[in-house]
C-alpha cells in the first residue's frame, strides 16, 4: 500500500542546516547505526565533506514507527544542495516527491534560495512544511523570522521551531511530515511509468537509474524501455537507498529506489526520461525537466594530450550524475584536443574540475571561465562566441550582444546603502523593491551576466557581512560594446590569455593581465616583452628582464679583450635566442593566471 509512504525533500538556502536535519532523521529512524553516524552523513562525496557544502542531492529510505498511531511509515527523504549553482539538482528532486520541508535559519531569516526553492515547490504543488532551524543559537530571532515566513506563504500555516543540531522538536517534525504530506497516488494495477531523477555509474554494473515509480511496478530481470532515448534493457537489480543501495524484490507505485540497468555507455541515457515496459512504448512520457541554461563556458584540456579519451570518458561519467554541464570537443593549437564545456556558475565549474582531477586522476589545463556572446551580422545571420578565440576580427557590419539576467538580491535593510552601491557598479537597471517583513528587502535588478560571473557574489557577501544573498535567472540578449584583448608574449599571441572585455575597461584589464603575467612567467635568457593589444594597438606593456648569467666568471685577472669577446658572444646568442625564441609556457602559468 502506498498509504504509508511519504516522499519529501528538504529545501533551503545554503547552510541553513538541511544535512544536519537529515542526520537527526537518520538517527531517530535508526536508519544509520550510532557507530556509523557522522555529521552531515548524506554528504558522501569527499569534496562535499571537505568544503562543508552539499553538491549532490541524496535519497534515503527510512522506516519510522510513528508513536501516535502505532503504525510504521516509509519515509523517502531527498537531501538537496542549497547553492544557486546547484538549483538544477533541487528541481530534479522536487519532481520525485509530494512534499517539501522548507528550512530557514533562525539567525539569517529568509534568503534568496529560500524564496526560489519555495516558488519551485509551489509550482509542483507540493505540500510545504515551514520550519525554523538553529533556535538554540543566542542570536536566533524567532519572532521576526516567523513573521517573514508568514509573509511568503500562501496560507496561514503553523511554523515549527527546531534545532537540528541538538535534536529539539525533530520527532514533532516527523509527525508533521506524516500528517501534512500526502501519500503518493496509489496506481499499482496499471502499466509501469517511472521517472528517472538521477544516475550513478558503477564500473561493474554500469548505469544505475534513481527512480520514482509513478505507476505500476518493476522486478529484477524484467525488460524496460526508455521512452525518450528509445532504448531497451533488462533490469539486473532493483532496490532502495538505506542510504547505501540495498537490494529488494521489486519496486512499486509511489516508491523511490534504484534500477541497475547494465547499460555501459552513459550517453545512452538521460535524466528526466520515463521508463516503461516494452509492451507500452506508446505511453505518455512523464513531465521531464526543464533544460538548464548554461551560464559560463570553459575550455578543458588534458595536460598530457594522450589523456584525451580518458578525459572524454570521465566527462561522460560525470555528466551522468550531473546533467547540468555540457561538453563538446574542440581543438587548440597549443594544447591539441580538449573540450568546450558549459556550467551553471563559477562554483559549479570549480566543483566539476576538482572532481575530474580527484576522481579520475586527470591533470588539466583550464581556460578562464567566460560567458557566451552573440554576433549579429547586419546582412543577416548570427552566431555565438564561446571563447575569446572566436571573437570577430572585424566588427564592421556586426552587432555584439550579451546575456542579461534578472537579479534578486535579498538584504537586511541596514545593508541597503552598500548593496545599492555595488549594484550601481553593475551598470544594470533597477526594476523593483519588495518588502519582506519589517527588516528585509528584495531588490530586483537587470544586469549583464558577465558582471555577475566576475566575482559579484563574493563582493555582495563582503559588503553585507554575509547577510545579503542572491538568485538570478537568464533574461534576454542586449547590445554590448566589447573588444578582444590579445596578449603577446615575446611577440607571439597567446590565445589562452585573450579576454573579451567591455570597451571602457580594456585599458584597466589589459594592464592587469600583463602585470600579473610578469609576476608569474619565469625569466628567460633574454628580455621578454609582455603586451596587451586591442584593435591592433598596444595598450599595455611590461618587460621581464633577462636572466643574468656571468659568462666571464671563469676568467681570472684583467683580460679585458677576452671578457668583451665573451660578453659580445653572449649578446649575439641572446639576440639569436630571442629571434628564434619561443617561450614554453608551463600549465602552472595558465592555472595561476586564472586565480584573480
Ligand atoms: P548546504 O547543503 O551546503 O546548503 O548546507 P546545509 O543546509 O545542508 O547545512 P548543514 O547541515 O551543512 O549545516 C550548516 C552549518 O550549520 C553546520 O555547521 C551545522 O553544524 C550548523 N547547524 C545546522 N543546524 C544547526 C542547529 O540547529 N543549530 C546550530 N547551532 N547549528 C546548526
Amino acid at each position: 500500500m502506498s498509504k504509508n509512504i511519504r516522499n519529501f525533500i528538504i529545501i533551503s538556502h545554503v547552510d541553513h542546516g538541511k544535512s544536519t536535519l537529515a542526520d537527526r532523521f537518520l538517527e531517530i529512524t535508526q536508519t544509520v547505526t550510532r557507530e556509523k553516524m557522522k555529521p552531515q552523513f548524506l554528504d558522501m562525496l569527499a569534496l562535499e565533506r571537505e568544503r562543508g557544502i552539499t553538491i549532490k542531492m541524496r535519497p534515503v529510505r527510512m522506516l519510522y514507527k510513528y508513536p501516535q498511531e502505532q503504525k510504521s511509515y516509509i519515509l523517502n527523504l531527498i537531501d538537496s544542495p542549497g547553492h544557486v549553482d546547484f538549483s538544477y539538482e533541487v528541481s530534479r528532486g522536487l519532481a520525485a516527491v509530494e512534499g517539501a520541508v522548507l528550512l530557514i535559519d533562525a539567525t539569517k531569516g529568509i534568503q534568496a534560495q529560500t524564496l526560489h526553492h519555495l516558488l519551485e515547490a509551489q509550482k509542483q504543488r507540493l505540500a510545504i512544511i515551514p520550519v525554523i532551524n538553529k533556535i538554540d543559537l543566542p542570536q536566533a530571532d524567532i519572532a521576526i523570522v516567523k513573521k517573514e515566513i508568514q509573509g511568503i506563504l500562501t496560507s496561514n500555516q503553523e511554523i515549527l521551531e527546531i534545532s537540528a543540531k541538538l535534536g529539539t522538536n525533530i520527532k514533532e517534525l516527523l509527525g508533521e511530515i506524516i500528517k501534512k504530506i500526502p501519500c503518493p497516488e496509489n496506481k499499482r494495477e496499471v502499466p509501469l511509468r517511472a521517472l528517472i531523477f538521477d544516475f550513478e555509474y558503477d564500473v561493474y554494473q554500469g548505469v544505475i537509474a534513481f527512480v520514482k515509480i509513478v505507476e505500476g511496478q518493476i522486478k529484477e530481470g524484467e525488460k524496460v524501455y526508455f521512452l525518450r532515448k528509445k532504448i531497451e534493457c533488462q533490469i539486473q537489480e532493483v532496490g532502495y537507498f538505506k542510504p547505501e543501495m540495498s537490494k529488494s524484490k521489486e519496486l512499486k507505485g509511489g516508491e523511490i529506489g534504484y534500477l541497475v540497468t547494465g547499460i555501459k555507455e552513459p550517453s545512452q541515457v538521460m535524466v528526466g526520461d520515463t521508463i516503461v515496459k516494452p509492451s507500452t512504448v506508446n505511453a505518455v512520457p512523464l513531465f521531464g525537466y526543464k533544460e538548464p541554461k548554461p551560464k559560463v563556458f570553459v575550455s578543458i584540456y588534458p595536460e598530457n594530450p594522450n589523456d584525451f579519451s580518458k578525459l572524454q570518458k570521465s566527462l561522460c561519467r560525470l555528466q551522468l550524475t550531473d546533467p547540468a554541464f555540457t561538453f563538446i570537443p574542440e581543438k587548440k593549437t597549443a594544447f591539441g584536443q580538449g573540450f568546450s564545456c558549459s556550467f551553471l556558475g563559477n562554483l559549479h565549474t570549480e566543483i566539476i574540475i576538482a572532481r575530474l582531477r580527484r576522481e579520475f586522476d586527470l591533470a588539466l589545463i583550464i581556460s578562464r571561465p567566460q560567458v557566451i556572446y552573440k554576433v549579429i551580422e547586419k546582412q543577416g545571420g548570427s552566431y555565438f562566441i564561446f571563447s575569446a578565440k572566436d571573437f570577430p576580427k572585424n566588427l564592421l557590419n556586426k552587432e555584439l550582444q550579451e546575456r542579461w539576467v534578472i537579479l534578486e538580491i535579498l538584504t537586511p535593510q541596514k545593508f541597503l546603502g552598500s548593496v545599492s552601491k555595488l549594484l550601481e557598479n553593475l551598470r544594470g537597471h533597477y526594476l523593483q523593491t519588495k518588502f519582506l517583513g519589517e527588516d528585509r528587502l528584495v531588490l530586483i535588478y537587470k544586469a549583464p551576466l558577465r558582471e555577475i560571473m566576475a566575482g559579484f557574489h563574493d563582493k555582495l557577501k563582503e559588503v553585507s557581512q554575509g547577510f545579503a544573498s542572491l538568485h538570478y535567472e537568464i533574461a534576454d540578449w542586449q547590445r554590448a560594446d566589447l573588444r578582444k584583448i590579445e596578449i603577446l608574449i615575446a611577440g607571439e599571441q597567446e590565445e589562452l590569455f585573450s579576454q573579451i572585455a567591455p570597451r571602457d575597461k580594456v585599458f584597466e584589464q589589459g594592464k592587469k593581465i600583463v602585470k600579473k603575467l610578469k609576476t608569474i612567467l619565469p625569466k628567460q635568457q633574454f628580455l621578454v616583452a609582455l603586451q596587451a593589444r586591442v584593435d591592433g594597438k598596444i595598450i599595455a606593456r611590461e618587460t621581464i628582464s633577462a636572466q643574468r648569467k656571468d659568462v666571464t666568471a671563469p676568467l681570472y685577472g684583467g683580460d679585458f679583450s677576452r671578457k668583451r669577446k665573451l660578453l659580445e658572444k653572449q649578446k649575439k646568442g641572446k639576440k639569436e635566442l630571442k629571434e628564434k625564441g619561443k617561450i614554453k609556457i608551463l600549465p602552472e602559468v595558465f592555472l595561476n593566471m586564472l586565480k584573480d
